[in-house]
């Protein structure tokens, strides 16, 4: 079976997009995924620091590199934040993204060879696609592939029903799409 983690970039209560990574999730199982849930707000990460790294490598961070070294594909549903990546999320990507033990500086083994999708849910009306151009070029220098599917929600205020789900067919569709594709590029690279 094909690993796959998401990992939402908000921890706001109340997040669209923890309501699209939520959407994301289902349809990762609908397309034959073993799906792991990051939620960031159960990692407890530093600000990286060379110093506090020199010190001793944070358990959480360490943790996280190891659940992401774990997958076959990693999804990225998060806000954009003044046309990028929210500190939260560049935070913890930069945190796996360190060697550790007897690795080189450039082992990166918690992504090399891993296949990688973005989603992003933002109240404007261009749906957080800056954030995602740059989170493409983030996931790309750190050795994943990422698919070119992607999924954009516009409005995310008006783009949810009470019950969490997106009301528009179109955002829905490439959702399913996504998922779709990911797992299968995903569990083609790690064939
Ligand atoms: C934002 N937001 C935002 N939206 C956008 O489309 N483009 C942007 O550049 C920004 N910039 C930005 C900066 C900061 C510091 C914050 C806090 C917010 C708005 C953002 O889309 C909105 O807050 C979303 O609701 C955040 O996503 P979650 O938390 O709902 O998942």
């Amino acid at each position: 079976m094909t690993n796959i983690a998401v990992i939402v970039g908000s921890t706001r209560e109340g997040s669209f997009n923890r309501l699209l990574g939520n959407a994301a999730i289902a349809a990762l199982k609908e397309a034959g995924a073993n799906v792991t849930d990051v939620d960031l707000a159960t990692f407890d990460l530093p600000l990286y620091s060379a110093a506090i790294e020199a010190n001793a490598f944070p358990a959480d961070a360490q943790r996280l590199k190891s659940l992401f070294a774990a997958q076959d594909g990693l999804l990225f549903v998060s806000p954009e934040y003044n046309g990028s990546v929210p500190p939260l999320l560049k935070n913890a990507i930069d945190w796996a993204s360190r060697p550790t033990g007897e690795e080189s500086l450039i082992a990166l083994s918690a992504y090399r060879g891993k296949a990688s999708a973005v989603m992003s849910a933002s109240i404007s009306p261009f749906g957080g696609l800056r954030g995602l151009l740059h989170l493409r070029q983030i996931l790309s220098t750190i050795q994943t592939l990422v698919i070119p599917e992607q999924v954009l929600v516009p409005n995310a205020h008006q783009a949810f029903d009470a019950a969490g789900n997106l009301t528009e067919a179109l955002p829905a569709s490439l959702v399913q799409m996504t998922a779709n594709r990911l797992v299968a590029v995903a569990g083609a690279l790690a064939a």
